[in-house]
């Protein structure tokens, strides 16, 4: 067995590889004079672990490329990060179901699927192809245990996030709760009010990915006037487009904290762990 990754997961890769006490496949990457993608693998094994983020449209036909590079093999496929997740059902007429078109993708020569913190899970039926998702609450709440925060609060930015939240929480026995969120635009959202007991506690506001940064950073300001003492962020994808770490931290976020599902500076907790488990396992 061994592993191999598009440019955008290289390191997440080699992290899985020594997990698993195997070595990842070098792989040449450039383009055509045209633009077009071009790839070649080195030796490959009869037995092939893919791990490629669909962090965007190069990414995604830079696994493509690979899976089909890689045909020879019994190929297991990790999407740690699964761009176009978020448009998971038609939210007007004429729109696709971007996360099911994706997916379709992938079911000729892959054995199976694994994704990480999907974004919505009914995702997973559109592969055609044995696929399941795993969650790094686990890994988070460890994570900020180790901050040694004293007595912090652990807040999703809307209800759909609280059982993520709750997970996280879990860990270290926190308190957790949720804001409601309306989201006014692709880059602005609206807290409705809400009593939280943020006054003078350290509050780690936690999510599945951060994008613009909009939700958190109007989270913290909100909380800010509600007298908390400091503001976290911490999520699994950080998507961070247009500044949006510059904006955290220009909105007063104390420390941004994601995954290596997106190969970042601030990518502290890794996934590589949970993924073995479940390859393991599986
Ligand atoms: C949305 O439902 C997600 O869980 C995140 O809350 C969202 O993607 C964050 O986006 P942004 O950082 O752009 O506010």
């Amino acid at each position: 067995m061994k592993v191999i990754s598009t440019e955008r997961s290289q390191i997440l890769a080699a992290r899985i590889a020594e997990a698993l006490d195997t070595t990842v496949v070098d792989v040449q990457f450039s383009r055509f004079p045209d633009g077009e993608l071009y790839l070649a693998t080195g030796e490959l094994d009869d037995e092939t672990i893919i791990v490629g983020s669909i962090t965007d449209n190069d990414a995604l036909v830079q696994l493509l490329l690979l899976i089909d590079a890689c045909d020879d093999s019994t190929n297991r496929l990790i999407i740690p990060y699964m761009g176009y997740a978020r448009q998971d059902k038609q939210f007007r007429t004429g729109e696709p179901i971007s996360a099911r078109a994706i997916a379709h993708l992938f079911g000729e020569e892959v054995a199976s699927c694994l994704t990480v913190n999907i974004h919505e899970q009914r995702v997973l039926g559109y592969f055609g192809i044995p696929a399941s998702n795993i969650s790094l609450a686990s890994e988070m709440g460890c994570y900020i245990k180790s901050m040694g925060l004293e007595d912090p609060l652990i807040l999703a930015p809307d209800d759909g996030a609280l059982a993520f939240a709750r997970d996280v929480a879990g860990v270290g026995g926190w308190d957790c709760d949720h804001l409601e969120k309306t989201r006014l635009s692709g880059s602005e959202v609206k807290m409705a009010p809400k009593k939280l007991g943020a006054a003078s506690r350290s509050v780690v506001i936690v999510d599945d990915i951060i994008s613009t940064g909009g939700t958190i950073a109007t989270a913290a300001a909100m909380l800010y006037r509600q007298g908390a003492d400091e503001v976290y962020a911490s999520c699994v994808h950080g998507v961070l487009i247009g500044g949006a770490y510059a904006h955290l931290k220009a909105s007063g976020i104390r420390d941004i904290i994601c995954s290596d599902t997106i190969e970042r500076g601030c990518s502290r907790i890794t996934a590589a762990g949970h993924i073995v488990a479940a390859l393991r396992s599986g």
